[in-house]
């Protein structure tokens, strides 16, 4: 069965271009993303591992980790990175799993034969604290993924994890949120100070409020 939403991320032991992890261990107290791409050697990945290795402050400022899984052996990790390295510009200095046996791609249901045969497809996992899921997204082979929109969802699963608010379509950090409907609109003035507006008494919004 397939992995939803609140379930813990399946912990396992693998082996990285940084050494071998555990993977529960290595997440420790902050946040991870935790993404499968195809194959090595491939346009697209190379450009995917390579944009995600110049957002490493963004990551870090928001105390995540990233990691990337393939099925293809470590050696082959570790010869690609050299070409991701020189021909994106950038350093990768996060882990990169080697799956060759496709145990932990099988775990976290990253290979769909129907789509893409032996590989793994583009499977994102976003993984909290807690270690539980907090958002999976499944891209075909063909579509990079879109690593601000990453960064965004992470914006706002940390934003709504301390605050009773929800973050509407195309949020940004620093744009107006919703206020939850387990909060009673008479409450709103004293959990939110900054100000609401009510457009429906279902659809209240307030100034971001970690802002
Ligand atoms: C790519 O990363 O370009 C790619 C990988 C596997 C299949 C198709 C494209």
């Amino acid at each position: 069965m397939s992995l939803r939403l609140g379930d813990i991320a399946p912990d396992f032991t693998a082996q990285t271009t940084q050494g071998e992890i555990k993977f529960h261990d290595w997440i420790g107290n902050g946040w991870c993303v935790f993404f499968s791409h195809p194959a090595d050697f491939t346009p697209v990945c190379t450009t995917e591992l390579g944009t995600v290795a110049k957002y490493r402050a963004d990551f870090e400022k928001r105390n995540v980790k990233t990691i990337a899984i393939s099925v293809d052996p470590l050696n082959s990790h570790v010869e690609w990175v050299k070409d991701i390295n020189e021909t994106q510009c950038t350093v990768v200095d996060y882990p990169i799993i080697a799956d060759p046996d496709r145990s932990i791609a099988n775990l976290y249901d990253m290979i769909h034969p129907n789509a893409l045969d032996n590989m793994t497809v583009r499977s994102v996992f976003i993984i909290g604290p807690d270690k539980k899921i907090k958002l999976s997204l499944t891209y075909p082979a063909s579509t990079g993924r879109n690593f601000d929109e990453i960064l965004r969802v992470i914006d706002s699963l940390q934003l709504t994890a301390n605050y009773q608010v929800a973050t509407p379509a195309n949020w940004k950090d620093g744009e107006d949120v919703i206020v939850t409907t387990a909060v009673k609109t008479e409450e709103i003035p004293a959990k939110f100070p900054k100000g609401h507006t009510i457009i429906k008494p279902y659809l209240r919004t307030t100034p971001q409020p970690n802002k």
